[in-house]
């Protein structure tokens, strides 16, 4: 059988138009733009003003995607949305993002923190490169700030929302993901936790006056993770690729504070030039971040054909993971290998024909419903009728 690779043939993101600078953030907090650019690297981030949701904004992102891949929506095969922060408990992200765009196809939401899009990514290829499906929109979005205690100085000044989406397609040629690790390490998950709202602690005056509904953080605890994690994450993915450093053109890694990122590329000894940082704008955006990078990586003409990408994310859970991405000219032809070409249109033929079976199966169950219930009276008239047992 031919090999699958999943290829990134579309990209888009959305950011709200609501900026908070850290003279805002001065405002509000015991703070300082100083302090917040010496200890993060973040100048301003982007919050959710009136009307603009998770799935708004996974929507405009998606469409953006779809428009470089010259694909429309009908053409996705599934949906992947990685959040933490999602509009409804019920239904899920995915779902509203696949009505609103019109897509007809599966779409679930996939929660592991700031790592989410990696692991979105990687879920996303296993359905391509198994034959699954051809291709499928995977989304990171995030609506952290509405998870923001606004007094805490601790990590207000860190997050901010958006979001950004691709499109990954089948192809027949060894472009796109060339591996991916995922990690997680559940004992870690006390810092950097949202204690109330769900099952364990549910809402309630008791959950809300104790404030358990923000996102609270031990912020020493997670740097120290965020640099060992990345470095390592990266080795893997770049061993199982087959690829050593030196082969890797471009770091995209998670924004989440460049002494992090400054860190991790120091340990790994990658120049910063081979390094994507875009965290100053947007601050720490969770799942969304990773995408958003990209797609500025590629408007800025930092991604070309043939170039080895690594992505590497951490985050909540705790959790990371990483992937080696090649990148392929989004242009090129597909060259799908006719068995792929006519898989769907047998599937539909095939389909359409069990639609017709059940149909008829359905109409000839019915008639004959109708007819006993016609000839019952007669058989009873008649006296035909068998009694069901003697005492009838
Ligand atoms: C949060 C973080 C920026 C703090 O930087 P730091 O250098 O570790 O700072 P410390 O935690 O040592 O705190 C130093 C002091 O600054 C204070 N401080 C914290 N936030 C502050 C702020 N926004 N403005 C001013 N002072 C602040 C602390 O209260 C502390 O004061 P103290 O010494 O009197 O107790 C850093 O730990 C970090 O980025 N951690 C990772 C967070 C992260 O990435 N989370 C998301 C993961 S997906």
């Amino acid at each position: 059988m031919t090999q699958r690779y999943s290829k990134i043939t579309g990209w888009g993101k959305y950011v709200p138009s609501r900026v908070l600078t850290n003279a805002d953030l001065e405002k509000m907090v015991d703070t300082s733009d100083e302090w917040i650019v010496a200890r993060t690297g973040i100048r301003e981030r982007h919050v959710v003003g009136p009307g603009e949701t998770n799935t708004t904004m996974s929507v405009a992102a998606s469409r953006q995607a779809l428009d470089v891949a010259g694909l429309m929506p009908k053409d996705v095969d599934l949906i992947i949305v990685a959040t933490s922060s999602p509009d409804h408990f019920l239904p899920s992200v995915a779902s509203e993002v696949q009505y609103q765009l019109g897509a007809e196809c599966p779409a679930f939401t996939l929660t592991a923190g700031c790592t989410g899009f990696v692991y979105a990514l990687a879920t996303a290829h296993q359905f391509i490169a198994t034959g699954a499906y051809n291709r499928v929109l995977v989304i990171g979005s995030e609506v952290i700030s509405m998870f923001i205690n606004w007094e805490d100085r601790n990590t207000c000044v860190l997050f901010g929302d958006g979001a950004g989406a691709v499109v990954m397609e089948a192809s027949s040629q060894p472009t796109g993901v060339q591996s991916f690790v995922l990690g997680s390490d559940g004992s870690g998950g006390k810092y950097l936790k949202v204690r109330g709202g769900g099952c364990a602690y549910p809402i309630s005056h008791e959950m809300i006056e104790d404030k358990a509904m923000y996102i609270e953080m031990n912020g020493r605890k997670v740097f120290k993770f965020a640099t060992r994690v990345m470095g390592e994450a990266t080795l893997q993915a770049l061993d199982k690729a087959g690829l050593t450093l030196d082969d890797i053109d471009l770091l995209i890694p998670h924004q989440a504070n460049l002494r992090i990122i400054q860190l991790a590329a120091r340990h790994l000894g990658l120049p910063m030039e081979k390094v994507f940082v875009n965290l100053d704008r947007y601050g720490n955006t969770s799942a969304a971040s990773i995408p958003i990078a990209l797609v500025e990586a590629l408007e800025q003409g930092r991604i070309r054909e043939g170039m080895n990408i690594c992505m590497v994310g951490f985050g909540g859970g705790l959790t990371w993971a990483a992937t080696v991405v090649r990148w392929g000219q989004p242009a090129e032809p597909v060259e799908w290998p006719l068995v792929w070409r006519f898989a769907p249109t047998s599937h539909k033929v095939s389909m359409a024909a069990a639609k017709v079976r059940l149909h008829a199966r359905q109409l000839a169950d019915i008639a004959s419903y109708r007819a006993s219930s016609l000839l019952l009276p007669l058989y009873t008239f008649a006296g035909l009728r068998k009694p069901k047992n003697k005492n009838d």
